[in-house]
């Protein structure tokens, strides 16, 4: 039988990856969608053929819906993400999981109750260059991380929403929450726990507001970039930077300075990995493009999560992964506000 499907927000996301990606799957039916705003769901349902849900509500509670990706904005991920999963769905919700480590904790015990899947969409983990990378550093021939640095940057979420403008809820405090730091720092967050298999112990940071503006010309009350000094258990440091105002082409790159040589990732639009052993010869490698807001390709989010259904779980990238990263953001937060190193809280 197939899995069978909800998807509610139909902005940018579930248009680009979370529909495309379900359809591409013999063994899945997209049921119905719904978005706050009819026009949009009206649109995703012509497009890929689906129902409309008439409301959030009717479409967590129909019975006959397995799973649900929650592809709404930030603020309302532990309201969606909660009530499906108190409905009997499986979950893939989007990132930021939460606007607080608390929201993300309550989810977490809501899927644990409910005993069904909850997967956040840090889909950086999948991407072939970082699933190689670590690949190699599990092998041990690059030895220790020493040191690394990460980045990830573009001209902005106004360019990518559906709404094309300045008046994007990515802007606004109460449904962002963190600006930059929560949409696209977070999977460099969550790309370094999985590359080091580590988790954070402090960041210094400094978050700020460099350009992006309200339609009246006033600072956005979020950040467009964030700058930081971030320590890792194991003893490694590294420099993790995120920015809305990366006007040229985007920059996803990540560098890791090993015992035994360097791994360059996602630097070179040709070779998406460079591994340069000391002592021998630069090895490149064409693995596959990272998704960038201009050119997407399939990201692997859905079959990860479909996959993970079918076995029976785990989710491979968990509630605890998405609730770890906003700890992180919320340190973040801390240390720029008060101008000292703060320590992650884990629980
Ligand atoms: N994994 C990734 O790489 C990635 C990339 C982009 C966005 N995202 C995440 O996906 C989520 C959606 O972002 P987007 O880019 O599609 O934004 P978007 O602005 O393009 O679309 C958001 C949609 O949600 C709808 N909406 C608003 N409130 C709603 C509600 N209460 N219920 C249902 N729908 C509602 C809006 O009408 C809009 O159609 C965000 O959490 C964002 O961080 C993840």
């Amino acid at each position: 039988m197939k899995l069978r499907i909800g998807i509610v927000g139909c902005g940018s996301i579930s248009e680009f990856r979370h529909f495309p990606e379900y359809l591409q799957r013999s063994d899945v039916e997209v049921v119905s969608c719904y978005d706050s705003n009819r026009t949009r769901s009206e649109k995703m349902a012509q497009l890929f053929g689906v129902k409309v849900a008439p409301s959030m509500e009717e479409l967590v509670q129909n019975p006959a819906i397995d799973a649900i990706s929650d592809c709404s904005p930030n603020h309302q991920h532990s309201v969606v993400t909660t009530m499906a999963l108190q409905h009997g769905k499986h979950v893939l919700c989007e990132k930021p999981m939460a606007l607080t480590a608390e929201l993300c904790r309550a989810m977490n015990a809501t899927a644990d109750k409910a005993g069904k899947l909850l997967m956040i969409a840090h889909n950086q983990r999948l991407a072939p260059a970082h699933v190689k990378a670590k690949a190699i550093i599990q092998s041990g021939e690059l030895g220790r991380v020493l040191s690394f640095r990460t980045t990830f940057g573009h001209k902005g979420p106004e360019y990518w929403s559906e709404e094309k403008s300045n008046k994007t809820w990515f802007f606004s405090q109460s449904s962002s929450g963190f600006g930059v730091a929560g949409d696209i720092a977070i999977h460099k967050i969550d790309l370094l726990r999985y590359l080091l298999g580590d988790e954070f112990v402090d960041v210094q940071a400094t978050v700020f507001v460099a350009d992006k503006k309200n339609p009246d010309g006033s600072p956005i009350a979020v950040p467009d970039n964030l700058v930081s000094i971030v320590r890792m258990k194991g003893g490694s440091y590294g420099t993790l930077t995120a920015s809305w105002t990366y006007y040229g082409p985007e920059d996803n790159s990540t560098v890791l300075y090993c015992e035994k040589g360097i791994m360059t990732i996602y630097q070179d639009p040709e070779f998406q990995l460079r591994v340069s052993k000391f002592g021998g010869e630069d090895v490149y490698f064409k693995i596959g493009e990272i998704q960038t807001n201009d050119k997407q390709s399939n990201s692997g989010i859905v079959d990860a999560f479909v996959e993970a259904i079918h076995r029976g779980g785990p989710a491979p990238i968990s509630g605890v992964d998405g609730l770890r990263g906003i700890e992180v953001v919320e340190a973040i937060f801390e240390s720029s506000k008060t101008g000292r190193r703060v320590a992650v809280g884990h629980s």
